[in-house]
């Protein structure tokens, strides 16, 4: 396999661009291909078995693509399709998810006594961290919360408010969140509203980005495989299922930089 080929990384819409853009910081000579299943988001209320099917055809277009890796670039498609996707892909390329980085990551460490998760309504039914984390060390606690109004709400460009505050102080102060050491963003809508979850904790809590911790697995990953690109890559290319400008202004946020967004019809 050639180190010029692309990464490909798909999300359920455009929050996926928050670890598309940390990868970008630290893989600058990377081409990313983006795609964003606008046309089904949210996946955090869908069924599980709707999440595989839609990951299945996702990364068959990005196979399409000749993508050298594949990053699920979602929690809630991270949690349901992940080893569907495995068996799928088989040894053509290596795929990686969301949340065995920040496991492993935080295992390794190995600071933490309590570490709360918060994320759409399908990644914390699925008890996806709690489980890794007792798989890997039983000692550490896991408390989960579903907070599916912060998607919604970010997406809308509700943050550094008055009512994101509000929102966000009412699911922090849920009883379930007392005492933990740190705080897994899991939803990659979340890191543009880590700052606002800081201040909450003023400091008291190990608040996690994963989508550095994530872009950051990439290299070594890539680097462990010799398929980090040397020279500078191709322009990145951005693909939706569902147009509409708001959906291509909205990207600005995620990304730090508006981009163009292309329909691709793979559900016509
Ligand atoms: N980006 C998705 C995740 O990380 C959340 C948004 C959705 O519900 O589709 O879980």
């Amino acid at each position: 396999m050639s180190s010029s080929l692309p990464i490909g990384i798909f999300d359920s819409g455009i929050g996926g661009l928050t670890v598309a853009n940390a990868i970008r910081k630290i893989l600058p000579n990377e081409q990313l291909i983006y795609f964003g299943d606008t046309v089904h988001m949210p996946y955090g209320d869908k069924s599980p078995e709707a999440v595989k099917f839609y990951s299945l055809k996702i990364a068959k277009f990005l196979l399409d693509k000749k993508c050298k890796v594949i990053v699920i670039a979602c929690n809630t498609a991270s949690a349901h399709a992940y080893h569907e996707l495995v068996h799928f892909l088989g040894d053509q390329v290596p795929i990686i998810n969301v949340i065995d980085p920040v496991v492993n990551l935080m295992v390794r460490k190995g600071n933490d006594k309590k570490i709360g998760v918060i994320g759409t309504k399908s990644t914390i039914r699925s008890d996806i961290y709690a489980r890794k984390f007792k798989a890997a060390n039983p000692k550490i606690e896991v408390s989960s919360l579903a907070t599916p109004l912060l998607a919604p709400m970010i997406e809308e460009g509700f943050f550094n408010n008055n009512i994101s505050k509000t929102v966000i102080n009412s699911y922090l102060s849920s009883s379930k969140l007392k005492k933990i050491n740190s705080l897994i963003l899991a939803c990659t809508h979340y890191p543009l509203i880590k700052d606002e979850i800081s201040k909450f904790y003023n400091g008291s809590v190990n608040i996690l980005n994963t989508a550095e911790i994530v872009a950051q697995h990439v290299e070594d990953r890539l680097r462990d495989l010799k398929l980090l690109n040397e020279g500078p890559g191709k322009r990145h290319q951005f693909f939706v299922s569902d147009y509409t400008p708001s959906f291509e202004k909205s990207t600005k946020l995620f990304f730090g930089e508006k981009i163009n967004l292309t329909r691709e019809a793979i559900w016509d």
